[in-house]
């Protein structure tokens, strides 16, 4: 084992992985230091749990490598899955329990022996604040309780990396800031943490290294700040009531990005007063309606997903539309098939130079 290996928690190279004919994970590659959180961002359907359920020993891969706490995720299951904790989207908690029986049936599962066992499900009650909701069946609780009780679960045996996947999704902003409070704890004490989310927010608030899942392929990765510094400077995006408004826009404001699934709008701008006067003009004079603006001076990450995943958008636009894929595609074939047709000394050569220079402006 390389010394690097020691120092990670998790390496990953070349994972794939497909369903029937659906690529899903199309060769990811990562690498999770000791003792940090790593973000897995993506879209619902992206791929996140996949790639948990995988490095979880719970499904196998189509290729590629994984070394958990630098075990071979091939060849040592056992030994990762002794190393491991996993909360999944979907709760491990036995409904017709209480939620203090639940946590001692994972207490026996490890293996704790009895007095260990009620001394561990007695500190997890009190960390996790469920001494009084203890003896109610855990079909009662609230679906903050529920993760919470899910996560002490996990947490029984000790391990030293937890898979979190999508731990906040569906939970009010309260308990979503008691289960941050959990997990930078959690984080303090030296566990690796693997949290998947599509929760911008939250990675950012989490993170200290996050990779943007989005088809199948890792499209950014780094720390938060070094995302954020990838992407150009400031802008305003501007929201329509429908697509007519959105067009409108496009076409009065040169050099903006759109997004056709938000109804947003993209304009680089430096978020000043007169800059905001100025397009707001713009618009006025267009007779167009915004239903919101918001000003963007330093990015967040919302820029940057939107930004990685716009390449790609844009992309598949300009292979859906006949037009502008003769245009980009097409027409320079032609133009080169037409030039290889002419002798260099051709007369027509030139001309038609000129003219395509004429055209490119
Ligand atoms: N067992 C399975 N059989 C077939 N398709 C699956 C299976 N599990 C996941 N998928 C598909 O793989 C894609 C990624 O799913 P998933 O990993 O659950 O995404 P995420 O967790 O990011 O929302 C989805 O299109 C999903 O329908
Ligand atoms: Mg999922």
């Amino acid at each position: 084992m390389t010394s690097t290996r020691a120092r990670s928690a998790i390496t990953v190279t070349g994972l794939r992985k497909s369903f029937g004919d659906k690529v899903v994970l199309d060769g990811i590659d990562l690498d999770v230091a000791e003792g940090t959180t790593f973000s897995l961002l993506g879209p619902n359907g992206a791929g996140k749990t996949t790639a948990v359920r995988i490095l979880s020993t719970l499904i196998g891969s189509d290729g590629g490598r994984a070394w958990i706490a630098g075990h071979d995720l091939a060849k040592e299951p056992e030994a990762v899955r002794r190393a491991i904790g996993v909360t999944g989207q979907f709760s491990a908690v036995d409904d017709l329990l209480t939620g203090e029986e639940n946590l001692v049936l994972m207490a026996d599962l490890n293996h704790l022996g009895r007095a260990e066992g009620r001394r561990r499900v007695a500190e997890l009650l009190d960390r996790f604040d469920l001494v009084e909701a203890a003896g109610k069946q855990a079909s009662t609780y609230s679906g903050g309780m529920r993760r919470r009780l899910d996560l002490a679960m996990t947490l029984v045996g000790g391990p030293r990396i937890i898979f979190l996947d999508e731990p906040t999704t569906g939970l009010d902003p309260r308990s979503r800031h008691t289960m941050w409070q959990i997990v930078r704890e959690l984080v303090a004490e030296g566990v690796t943490i693997f949290l998947t989310t599509q929760y911008l927010e939250e990675a950012d608030e989490l993170a200290d290294r996050i990779a943007v899942l989005d088809h199948g392929k890792l499209v950014a990765s780094g720390t938060p700040d070094e995302l954020k510094r990838g992407i150009p400077g400031g802008h305003v995006r501007l929201r329509f009531g429908d697509t007519a408004g959105l067009d409108a826009a496009a076409r009065a404001l040169g050099g903006s990005t759109r997004d056709d699934d938000a109804l947003t709008l993209q304009v680089p701008s430096d978020g000043g007063v007169s800059a905001l006067r100025a397009l707001l003009d713009r618009l006025e004079q267009a007779a167009i309606e915004v239903d919101g603006l918001s000003v963007h001076t330093t990015p967040d990450l919302d820029d940057v997903f939107f930004a990685v995943t716009m390449v790609r958008r844009n992309t598949k636009h300009t292979l859906r539309n006949p037009s502008t894929m003769i245009m980009t595609i097409g027409l320079p074939v032609i133009l080169l098939l037409l030039f290889v047709g002419f002798r260099p000394d051709d007369p027509r050569a030139a001309n038609l130079t000129k003219a395509v220079r004429a055209c490119l402006g």
